[in-house]
């Protein structure tokens, strides 16, 4: 039997009792402050963003409060604990400054990522091993706040295991590879045989993740076109997109893109069994 979105507590009790909830959709609004950033002024306000998202259905409101402030500010951050009626969730380094402010605003879901400086956007899974100890200590300081903490990992079974001993609650299995086996950068045709690895390893890493008793998400160079195969896999609590939204909200408005997305995911999910 099908259900609503849950929160992150109530989804693991709905799945030992043997209901399957639908995926929910978390919409990462970073791209909106891009834009603002550009001219350095007060719009497109992601704030607004985020009320629209809510709007056309979304289930969870994502954004980064990145160390070098590159497009969502400490502004946009209150604003946005103080607004948001669904699920909030904030990617996040481990850094202690943006620790701290966390613990103020104290979002529904803190997502742990790797931050660095030159990249253009979260390049690679956060290493769970190599940050083992800073990971526990902040997965704890962030679970006491009441803060619910995923780790966004490659879907790789030690750093699964490692988020788990860690203390996180989720993980968010980074979809990136299998985005760019789907679309090459510059250009050129899939390979079929790089997608049905990626999708292998996605998979593989649901299954594993749920066996440790995590929640899992998923995100990361998702789109419209892509999203199909990775929504029939059942278990999936959320995924978090943004690019693709926000690009597709340019022409059709944000509340319709988000509903958009919505409808491509329940069409993955009406899919289950047929891409494995
Ligand atoms: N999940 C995480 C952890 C991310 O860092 C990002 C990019 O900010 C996303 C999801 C969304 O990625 P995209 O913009 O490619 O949909």
């Amino acid at each position: 039997m099908p259900i609503a979105y849950l929160p992150i507590r109530l989804y693991n009790a709905a799945l030992d009792m043997g209901v399957f909830a639908v995926i929910g959709l978390g919409v990462n609004i970073d791209h909106v402050a891009t834009v603002r950033q550009a001219r350095g002024t007060v719009e497109p306000d992601p704030v607004w963003a985020a009320v629209q998202a809510e709007l056309g259905g979304a289930d969870c409101i994502t954004f980064h409060l990145r160390k070098d402030r590159r497009h969502i500010n400490d502004r946009d951050a209150e604003l946005l604990g103080q607004t948001v009626r669904c699920k909030l969730n904030m990617e996040m380094s481990m850094d202690e400054e943006i620790v701290q402010i966390a613990l103020k605003i104290r979002p529904a879901q803190a997502t742990l990522v790797p931050e660095k400086r030159q990249e253009l956007t979260t390049e690679g899974g956060l290493d769970c091993l190599a940050n083992f100890d800073r990971l526990a200590e902040v997965t704890r300081r962030l679970a006491e706040a009441g803060v619910s903490v995923s780790a966004f990992i490659d879907p790789q079974a030690e750093q699964i295991q490692a988020a788990a001993k860690a203390g996180c609650e989720a993980i968010e299995l980074h979809t990136g590879c299998y985005a760019n086996a789907v679309l090459p950068v510059g250009g050129g045709p899939a390979d079929a045989q790089a997608v049905a690895g990626e999708l292998e390893k996605i998979a593989t890493g649901l299954d594993d993740g749920l066996q440790v008793g995590l929640v899992v998400h998923a995100g990361h160079g998702l789109t419209y076109l892509n999203i199909a195969p990775v929504a029939a896999m059942t278990g999936f609590c959320e995924f978090n997109i943004g690019h693709s939204i926000i690009a597709r909200a340019m022409f059709t408005g944000l509340a319709n893109a988000v509903a958009e997305m919505k409808n491509a995911i329940r069409e993955g999910e009406a899919n289950a069994g047929n891409f494995e």
